[in-house]
């Protein structure tokens, strides 16, 4: 069976695509992560079976364990989402997002080339093309890379040492460029959980400026059904943009989540902008639908209600990262602490 190392597998997006993989039964599934206050072991209960679903603690920056990783398990391609990836985060603090997405991903590629593994799928960003103006066509993957914070400085830095390791090595890599994911598991830093358990819990919630800013919304389900055709499928050395159609403006998503859990217009309250904050962002992902057969599945309407019964039937999970319980996980269920 063909032997898959995902990184980041136990954060938002990492551990939706465990499980589907998972429950697909084709792929070998070896997860390496750091557990920052990211990474939560509580998103993969019931799939770490610790054999054809592995978990290994540990970071991307660590050579000599990735070293021992790819040749103990004989890896054969290689996910990779381990990332800080909180754009408000990176404007506190850059430095841990050169440290693990520029370090450790030219890390990762070091370690996946002396290996000779097969196919390296690098999972970035749509961040790194910059900010669209209202009447911009969306983001190609021809689109010059404008970064504008640290973290999509970072990624767009990761991007192009990937695209090095392909031109200079040869490496099989292909990368991925998507819009803002939605769905269960996510850390309710993020708008859409953030304002979601907010309402639930009768809390203020924060609209940075007017909010009248766009994100192109695309359900975490769909995304990792991309990053596997992007597996299976992408050319090397090709980027595939993924995005939803989903085009909407803050506001607007903050007003559907309101109807949604009833909560109270009153609660919004409109806070300081975020610095350099993009205005919009939209993708054209019309080279993943030709090229890999790429379509996305789910509405925001749909997905948007969807998810946001998730939240609320997932009390035990919210309490948890909500309280920090989450981060003892670990330390319960593997008797040593981090
Ligand atoms: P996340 O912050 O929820 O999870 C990141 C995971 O990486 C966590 O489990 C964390 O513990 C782990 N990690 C951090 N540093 C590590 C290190 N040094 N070594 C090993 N593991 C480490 O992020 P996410 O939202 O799931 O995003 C996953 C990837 O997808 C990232 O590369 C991100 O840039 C990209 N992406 C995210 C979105 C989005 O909307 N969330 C959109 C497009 C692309
Ligand atoms: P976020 O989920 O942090 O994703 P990104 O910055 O990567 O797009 O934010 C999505 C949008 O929501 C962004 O325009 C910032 C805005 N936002 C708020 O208005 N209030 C908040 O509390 C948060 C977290 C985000």
């Amino acid at each position: 069976m063909t032997t898959l190392l995902i990184t980041g597998g136990a954060g938002f997006i990492g551990s939706n695509l465990v499980r589907m993989v998972a429950s697909a039964g084709q792929y070998r599934l070896i997860i390496l992560d750091a557990l920052t206050y990211a990474g939560n072991l509580e998103n993969l209960s019931g799939v770490i079976d610790g054999t054809n679903v592995v978990f290994i603690h540990g970071s991307i920056n660590d050579g000599d364990l990735l070293k021992r990783v790819f040749s103990d398990y004989s890896i054969d391609a290689v996910l990779h989402l381990a990332a800080e990836s909180h754009v408000d985060r990176s404007i506190a603090s850059a430095a841990p997002f050169i440290e693990t997405n520029v370090t450790g991903t030219l890390c990762l590629l070091e370690a996946a080339r002396a290996a000779s593994v097969g196919r390296f799928v690098h999972v970035s960003t749509d961040e790194v093309y910059g900010t669209l103006g209202p009447d911009d066509a969306p983001f190609t993957e021809e689109t010059p890379l404008q970064p504008n914070s640290p973290y999509s400085a970072s990624k767009a830095a990761s991007d192009l040492l990937v695209r090095a390791f392909v031109h200079t090595y040869g490496m099989d890599c292909v990368t991925t460029r998507c819009s803002n994911n939605y769905g269960p598991y996510q850390f309710p830093e993020k708008l859409i959980p953030l304002m979601t358990l907010n309402a639930l819990e009768g809390k203020s919630l924060p609209v940075y400026g007017d909010g009248r800013q766009v994100r192109d919304w695309l359900h975490v389900e769909d995304h990792c059904r991309g990053i596997m055709l992007a597996l299976e499928h992408g050319r090397s050395g090709e980027v595939y943009n993924f995005g939803g159609y989903g085009e909407r403006f803050n506001i607007d998503i903050v007003h559907r989540i309101i109807e949604l859990t009833g909560a109270d217009t009153s609660l919004i309250a409109h806070v300081t902008d975020r610095p350099g904050h993009d205005r919009r962002y939209a993708i054209d992902p019309r080279k993943a639908t030709s090229e890999l057969g790429w379509q996305p599945v789910h509405s925001v309407e749909e997905g948007l209600a969807a998810t946001i019964d998730w939240y609320r039937n997932h009390s035990a999970w919210c309490e948890s990262v909500r309280s920090g319980a989450y981060l003892e996980y670990y330390a319960k269920h593997y008797g040593t602490s981090l």
